[in-house]
């Protein structure tokens, strides 16, 4: 089983991405050949999804360095610092956007301190960013080794969102989980929200279960409860953009509706990612910042206005589900279980 798309990847002319704003009616692929189209790219949801979000920011930061690398080290250095801000003004939610964008920021000055000129300060952040993008296939891949566990042989995984390969270097986290237990040999049908606005469940999600041959069956956002009600579904498993230090994780909005229905419907609620989304200087959900996204996206499909003109719109694109309503959190570590400030805090000690 093998998804044959590529995600996001760094070539001799730039940063190379499967444009998902298309998916599925177009399989396309762009080419960034600056720093800023990249982070343009992030900000357009060209990619998305926490974990290839910071993969992206690696290949550009990398991408960026590379052409800045015949500067003097004081203008490398201001040109980097500039582009670290760019990078972290793209999307605000994702964790892993500015781990990856620390990741690049040590490597700088552990370079700059050591005497290093550019050039070879720009090699090694080249290696760290794919070191960044192979590491999270890897992390991705464990991810549904601990989680095929939590699926039952013969069931229905619902999911919300896209938390697959195409939110990350490949494989993905929820949907990790979910080819695990196929891997497994489980007999598995997957319930995927379509995800109002952006559709990442009914464009993303759908197209790349099925170009796995996994049995899907799309549902609306607000068929979920009634489905829970009629026992179609044995246990929901979805991403997160943001773990904080005691559980509450942050993801795509609407996560939480689903998260307070399983709870009312006795139906396990998994968190899938890996530990570059647990962001231990946040001690709780109410401290994640929560992007609020374009009117456009609530008022219009696909360019065709289908609200009235001038009406007022919210759009915040993540939710907070508290930690009391997640049964674990499956990482590249291991599951955790509550209480998490503890369970957590001890998957980064192994
Ligand atoms: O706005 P998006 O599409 O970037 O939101 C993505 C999600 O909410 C995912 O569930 C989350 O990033 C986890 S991806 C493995």
């Amino acid at each position: 089983m093998h998804s044959m798309f590529i995600t996001v990847e760094r070539t001799p002319e730039g940063v190379r991405m499967i444009d998902q704003r298309r998916l599925p009616r177009e399989e396309t692929y762009l080419v960034f050949r600056e720093p800023e189209e990249v982070a343009e790219a992030i900000r357009d949801m060209v990619v998305r999804g926490a974990p290839a979000i910071g993969v992206s920011a690696a290949f550009g930061l990398a991408l960026g360095a590379s052409r800045a690398a015949d500067l003097p080290a004081d203008r490398f250095r201001e040109r980097m610092e500039q582009l670290f801000r760019l990078f972290a003004d793209a999307r605000p939610t994702a964790v892993n956007l500015f781990w990856a964008i620390d990741k690049v920021r040590e490597s700088l000055d552990c370079g700059l301190a050591g005497g290093q000129d550019p050039g070879a300060i720009a090699a090694q952040i080249e290696r760290l960013a794919q070191t960044v993008h192979d590491d999270d296939l890897e992390s991705c891949r464990a991810i549904g080794r601990f989680g095929a566990d939590l699926v039952p042989d013969r069931g229905t995984v619902l999911t919300h969102c896209n938390a697959g390969g195409l939110a990350t270097a490949g494989y993905g986290t929820a949907l990790g989980v979910i080819r695990g237990a196929v891997a497994a040999g489980k007999k598995v049908r997957v319930l995927a929200d379509e995800t109002r606005p952006f559709l990442q469940g009914a464009r993303l999600t759908a197209w790349e279960l099925m170009e796995d041959g996994i049995d899907t069956v799309l549902i609306t956002d607000n068929m979920a409860g009634a489905l829970m009600r009629r026992g179609e579904i044995d246990v929901v498993v979805v991403g997160s953009d943001r773990i904080a230090a005691n559980g509450d994780i942050a993801n795509k909005i609407g996560t939480y509706s689903v998260a307070v229905l399983a709870r009312e419907h006795g139906i396990p609620f998994y968190v899938a990612a890996p530990l570059t989304t647990i962001d231990r200087n946040c001690p709780d959900g109410d401290r994640i910042p929560i992007e609020e996204r374009d009117r456009s996206e609530v008022t219009s499909m696909f360019g065709v206005e289908i609200a009235p003109e001038g009406v007022g719109v919210m759009n915040p694109a993540f939710d907070v589900t508290p930690a009391e309503y997640i049964a674990g959190i499956v990482t590249d570590k291991g599951v955790a279980r509550p209480p998490y400030t503890e369970s957590l805090a001890a998957l980064f000690s192994r």
